[in-house]
This record gives C-alpha cells, structure tokens and sequence, in this order.
C-alpha cells in the first residue's frame, strides 16, 4: 500500500526509510535507521526530484505511482548520483518511457557509470543559473560541486521557495510519518544523528558547504527538501546556523572531548583523574569516550562539537595504539582543525605515543598543542600530579579566556 505526504499545494514526500541497514555506506553505523527522501512535483509537467536506494524501491515506486493518479511522469531531475538516491533511475525509464531526465554536464557521464542506459533523446543538460518551467512553478539550478560528490547540485522552486538540498541539511535516522520539523524535537532527537551525518559525510568540503551557503542567502527560502531526514518548512535559519558553524570548522560548545585508549586501565585511569581535577577547575562540559568502545564516526562528530581534545592512548608496536591511530587519520582526512589539543601517551619500556599524536596533531591546520611529550611510564605517579595540575589550569584557562 502506498503512502505520501503533502509538502506543499503542488508537491508530495514519495520517500522512506530502512530501519535494517546496520552501516551506511556500509560504514557508519545507523542504530536510528536512515530516510530516503524523494518529491513528486504535480504541475503542467510532473516532476521528481531524484529516487531512493533499492531497499526501500518497491514502497517509493508505490508511492509515486499514487501521487501521479494515472498521469504520466515527465521529468526526472537528478540533484545527487550516488547510489543511495539514483538507484531506481532504470526502473523509471523502463516504467515511463517518455520520461526525460535532467542534470548537469557531470550527471550524465555518472549515469553511464553505473548504468547500461540508452538515454538518446531523453536527456535535459542544465548549468548553474538556468531555469526550466513546469507551468506554474519555475525551478532554478544551484551546483554544489563536492556538497558531497562532484555533480551534487541543488534546485531551487521559485514560485513555492523550496530548495532541493541533495544531501545537504539531511541527516542519519529514520523519519517515522513526522517528516517535518516541527513535527519533532530535532535539538533532542535528530541533532546528533545531524552532526554525525554531516561531520562524517561532508565534514571535509567545508569550503565547497561555504561556497553554497553563499549562494543560498541570496534566495527566500522557506522550506528545505533534502535527501535524508527531515524536511524543514520553518525555522531554516536554524539548520543554516548549524550548517555555518560545522562548515567553518567552528565548535559548537566550549569544553572538552577527552578520547582514550586503554588497555589494562591505566591511561584510563589517568584520563579520569583528568575530567575530575577538570570538573574541579569549574570546565561544565566534559564528555568521555573509550574509543576502543565506540565508533570512530561518534569521535569526528564530537571533534567538531567540542572546543577542547584530550587525547590519551598506550604505546602499541611502537608507535599509537591502533584505534587511536584510525581516528586521527579520520580527523586529517575530514579536515578537523582549529581545536584546543593535549595528548597522555602511556608505555611500559618506550613509551612513544604522546610524542607521535602530537606529531599527527600538528601536521593538521590552526591546532593548539597544549602538551609537549606528557608520558605515563605504565600508571600515572604522585610525582606526575604536578604536570597534571599544570595542564588542568591550562585547558581550564583557555576555555574561559
Ligand atoms: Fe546521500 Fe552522497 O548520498
């Protein structure tokens, strides 16, 4: 049985979600599930704007065929070519053969990538600015090169002042019939899951995420459209802020991630003592992780959250304990920077690891090391209490300054 939902007069949520899939991208884990989202605009012309992911093919292809109520589907526009939204494309040529498509000059060449698809005839090559009218609505054409993939676009509906996001603005979670915003508490139930999308998708291209959110405050908008999650039909300004503060690398709270490793307990142990003496010293918001315990995707979104990172983990075949290592190769490539840094390396007989975070810390850009080479020989010693009060007021001190 189908389902939809009305966005607005003109235009229906065809989408849906997979509460099954464990890793998306085969990667990031999704306890909350994931939406696929999809709109049919219902116009002179019929409209989609992109399909789904196979999972959920069968219901969106139901749903579609519902909203156009026995009418034929003229247009298919592609925002976005990864597979989590194109993979329905060759269903729908075969389903509505009349169907035309319409994308950039990097949509196409994508579309031959993962498709045997003889699209001669059928195919509608738009660039940055054109429009295209589909009677009474006009969409306009907004690129996004890298916001995530390099065709990834964004349309914009003049007459109803919707933007089509692409993947910009959604997020992890599966929507559950509330698909809009103010139908749920996002700052309490999607916020994370947002960050955590965003941080891990397209925490790299903060440049190309500036580039666009440029081009979008000189449209109205009063709704976004994206392609996971939510859909926001008030109180944009609110993602826009979100998305302004994530894209410049900006943190969100002035306080501390502290990450450790730990074998047997002791860097845990020292890392502990760290959060109480840091508690002491009046630093209101100090959040831990055992990364051996938790993802590495939750790290990245904290790393960009927090204003401060105290990163602790054991020496390990001579050099950083592996999931420490992961995680800080993670942090270069989705370019986390301008933070607040002090590393606890541990080891028994050579202990290299704090010298070899800090190494790592560095080659990243506007970083602030607070510790030069703090090293545990096995355990933290009274005579260690020093240099850790020391760093205590330092981290203390930078948060309020
Ligand atoms: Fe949701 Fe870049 O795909």
């Amino acid at each position: 049985m189908y389902y939809y939902r009305k966005v607005t007069d003109d235009l229906y949520w065809v989408g849906g979600s997979d509460r099954r899939l464990a890793l998306f991208e085969n990667l990031f884990p999704i306890p909350n599930g994931v939406t696929y989202n999809s709109y049919l605009l219902m116009d002179e012309k019929t409209v989609l704007f992109d399909t789904v992911d196979t999972s959920i093919g069968r219901q969106f292809l139901e749903n579609v065929e519902a909203v156009l109520s026995g009418r034929s589907l003229d247009y298919l526009v592609i925002n976005h070519m990864e597979p989590d939204h194109c993979s329905l494309i060759d269903e729908l040529v075969l389903r509505y053969p009349d169907m035309k498509i319409i994308g950039n000059a990097k949509t196409f060449p994508m579309i031959g990538q993962f498709y045997q698809l003889d699209l001669t005839g059928k195919t509608v090559t738009i660039k940055e600015g054109d429009t295209f009218s589909c009677g009474k609505h006009t969409l306009h054409f907004i690129m996004a090169p890298m916001v995530h993939w390099p065709e990834a676009m964004m349309t914009y509906d003049e007459t109803d002042k919707v933007l089509f996001s692409a993947d910009a603005f959604g997020t992890f979670g599966a929507v559950g019939g509330t698909i809009f915003n103010d139908e749920i508490d996002f700052d309490r139930d999607w916020l994370d899951d947002a960050r955590r999308y965003y941080t891990n998708i397209v925490g790299k291209y903060g440049v190309q995420v500036q580039n666009v959110l440029k081009k979008a405050a000189s449209l109205d908008i009063q709704c976004i459209c994206p392609l996971h999650g939510p859909v926001w039909r008030n109180n944009v300004e609110y993602l826009l802020e979100k998305y302004n503060l994530w894209s410049t690398y900006t943190p969100e709270v002035k306080g501390v991630m502290i990450a450790y490793a730990s074998m047997y307990g002791n860097t845990e142990n020292a890392a502990n003592v760290l959060a109480v003496k840091l508690a002491e010293a009046g630093v209101k918001h100090i959040v831990m992780h055992d990364i051996s315990r938790i993802h590495v995707s939750q790290l990245i979104s904290d790393s960009f959250k927090y204003s401060h990172l105290v990163l602790a983990s054991p020496t390990y075949n001579g050099g950083i304990y592996p999931v420490m290592a992961n995680y800080l190769d993670d942090m270069k490539a989705l370019n986390v920077q301008g933070r607040t840094v002090a590393v606890l390396g541990n080891g028994t007989w050579a202990p290299m690891s704090a010298k070899q975070i800090e190494a790592k810390i560095s080659e990243m850009k506007n970083m602030t090391l607070l510790t030069e080479n703090f090293a545990l020989k096995s355990s933290l010693k009274p005579e260690q209490m020093e240099e850790m009060d020391m760093l205590v007021g330092k981290i203390a001190e930078s948060i309020t300054a």
